[in-house]
This record gives structure tokens, sequence and C-alpha cells, in this order.
């Protein structure tokens, strides 16, 4: 079923899908704003469907290993990131690493945010500085034994090229923006490729689709192949699709499409929707198709 985004409606009818940035005096902090919501942070660390404070965490994540709870990452001193360091955070986006040294869960997805500029890092620590604290205590997750913290160790060794983002210069600044975007910000491909059984990217379909998706829906395949991709919509189809969830038949994206879009890409600039419609459109076209049964 597809559900009517009925808040992003409302938000465009008030002529609201600039970035809403504006109500931060710092520019730094404004920039960290822009940056959240083109990074998805905000849809994973806010459990909206129980009326969650911002970035206060506790989301559940259902997954066929067990059940994940996004932690708080309001300054809270406590129960938050308050008494972080702009290095720890980097460390965690870029290494998925803690301050004390544990490792993440790649569900977090810094598999992509390793991409992410020194630059852009200190920006999104700016405006998290500048977010509402929220005691609220974190949830341990709910996993089986053979997952425990120590076990990334391996996976991250298998899976996980650590490195930032270098822009190409045989492409142009619109390209090249874009894959920033797409492929260290928006992190599209953690959900649009098929992943093996211990959960590793499957390299060759990267974007491709699969029928297994992060909530065992399954994800279209958004390469620019005519038969199974995006290869028939035109520029402008993709880019209205990107800000408003409407696709060419009139449908509205449904599922953690919705909230991609609704928490994060509907606040992008029309220069960085364009960007990644730039993208997309020049990915190397791969034939495979994703049923929806
Ligand atoms: C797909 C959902 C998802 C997205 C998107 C996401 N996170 Fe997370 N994040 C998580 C989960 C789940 C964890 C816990 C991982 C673990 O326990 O190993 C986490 C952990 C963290 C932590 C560590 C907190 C702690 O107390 O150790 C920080 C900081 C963080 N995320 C910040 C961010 C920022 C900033 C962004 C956007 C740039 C972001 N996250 C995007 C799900 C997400
Ligand atoms: C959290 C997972 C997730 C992320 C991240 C994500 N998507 Fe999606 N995307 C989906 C799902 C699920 C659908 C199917 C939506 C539906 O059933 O209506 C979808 C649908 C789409 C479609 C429609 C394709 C079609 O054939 O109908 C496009 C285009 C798309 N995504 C592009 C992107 C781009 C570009 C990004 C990154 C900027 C992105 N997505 C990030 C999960 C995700």
């Amino acid at each position: 079923m597809r559900r009517l985004p009925t808040a992003l409606l409302l938000t465009s009818l008030l002529g609201g899908w600039t970035a809403g940035a504006d109500d931060l005096a710092d520019p730094q902090a404004a920039r960290g704003e822009y940056l959240l919501r083109a990074a998805g942070c905000v849809a994973c660390h806010t459990d909206s469907e129980h009326k969650g404070r911002f970035l206060a965490g506790g989301r559940a994540f259902v997954t066929p290993q067990g059940t994940f709870y996004s932690p708080n990452i309001t300054p809270d001193p406590d129960h938050g990131i308050g008494h972080w360091s702009e290095q720890d955070l980097a460390r965690a986006l870029t290494k998925g690493i803690g301050p004390a040294g544990h490792r993440y869960y790649p569900l977090f997805p810094y598999t992509s945010y390793t991409r992410m500029r020194a630059e852009d890092i200190s920006a999104l620590k700016a405006y998290l500085d500048t977010v509402p604290p929220v005691a609220r205590e974190n949830r341990e997750h709910d996993l089986p034994w053979y997952l425990p913290r120590f076990a990334i160790s391996l996976w991250q060794w298998l899976y996980f090229r650590p490195g930032t983002f270098v822009a190409d210069p045989a492409r142009d600044d619109r390209w090249n923006r874009g894959a920033y975007l797409v492929r260290a910000l928006a992190h599209c491909a953690e959900c649009h490729s098929p992943r093996n059984d211990l959960g590793g990217i499957d390299e060759a379909l990267q974007m491709a689709g699969t029928r297994h998706g992060p909530d065992g829906e399954s994800v279209p395949n958004i390469t620019p192949d005519k038969e199974t991709g995006i290869g028939r919509w035109s520029d402008a189809d993709l880019a209205y699709y990107l800000k408003t969830g409407a696709d060419p038949d009139g449908d509205y994206a449904g599922g953690l499409m919705s909230e991609v879009i609704d928490e994060g890409l509907s606040h992008l600039s029309d220069e960085d929707i364009t960007s990644i419609v730039s993208y997309l459109k020049a990915l190397p076209p791969i034939h495979h198709l994703v049923v929806d049964e």
C-alpha cells in the first residue's frame, strides 16, 4: 500500500522545501543541519512512530539478525553524545569505532559516511551541539549470541573499506557533487543493492536493487537500465520523485523510501537534486529484475 505523504504535501504547499536552516545564526551549524538531512540521520535517530524526541534515538530496526535500537545523539551529557569531541564523531562516522574503542554494527551506515569530508563532519558536529539535549537512556540491541560486538571487527575486515571521497577530475562538478551526495551522504546503495549472507554489499549489483531490502521488502533497481531500472524516467521525473515521492505513474513512494524523502531528500536544494539525478543517469545500466510480489 502506498501512503500519501501528507506532511510532505503540507510543507510543500507552505513553500517549505528549501533547506529549513534559516533559523540558525551560525552558518556552520546551518550547513550541518542541511548535511544531517542529506545524510538521512534524522529518520534513523528519531523514533517518530512513538513520537520520540528529535534525534533522541530508540527507533527499532527489526532485521533477520535481530532487533537494533538507534542511540540518542542529542548533546545530553549522560545519555547522548554531549561529551563527544569532533574527533570522536569523525571516528564513529568514518571508521565505525566508538570513543571507547568498540566497533559499530554496520546498520549505522558508516560504510558510506567514511567518504564524508572533514569539513562536513565539523559542520555536523556544530549543528548537533545546538540540538536540545534529551535525557533518554539508550536501549540494548536484542541480538542472538553469535552477533557480539567483537565479531564486527571481522565483518569490517571483510567488507569495510574506509576512505574519504575522491572527486573524479574526468567528470564535471555536477556529477562529482551527485556522487558525493549519493555515495558519502545519502547512502542510496546501502538499501538499493543486494547483500550476501554476511551482509556485505554485492559490488557487481550496486544500485541494481534487491528483493531483500532492509525491512524485508524489495527495493527497486535505480541504475539507468531501460527495462529493469529507471532508464525510462526523464531527468525531470526523477527529480520530482526525489523531492516529493510522486512517481511518473502518479503513485507515491512507500515504505522506507517515503521516509528517506520526507526526512531527507525533500529538504535538499534544487541544485543538489539535479546533481543526484545526473549521477544516477550516468551509472552503468545493470539489467537486474527485482520482482515486487
Ligand atoms: C540506517 C539508520 C541509521 C542512519 C541513517 C544513521 N544512523 Fe547513526 N546509528 C544507527 C544505529 C543502529 C547505531 C548503533 C550502532 C551500534 O550499536 O553498533 C548508530 C550509532 C550512531 C552513533 C554512535 C552513538 C553512540 O552512543 O555510540 C552516532 C554518533 C551516530 N549514529 C550518528 C549518526 C549521524 C550523524 C548520522 C547521519 C550522518 C547517522 N548516525 C545516520 C543507525 C543509523
Ligand atoms: C532506507 C533505504 C533506502 C535508501 C537509503 C534509499 N532508498 Fe530509494 N527506495 C527504497 C525503497 C524501499 C523503495 C521502494 C519504494 C516503494 O515501494 O514505493 C525505493 C524507491 C526508489 C526509487 C523509485 C524507483 C522505482 O522504480 O519506482 C528511486 C528513484 C529511488 N528509490 C532513489 C533513491 C536514491 C537516489 C537514494 C539516495 C539519494 C535512495 N533511493 C535511498 C529504499 C531506500
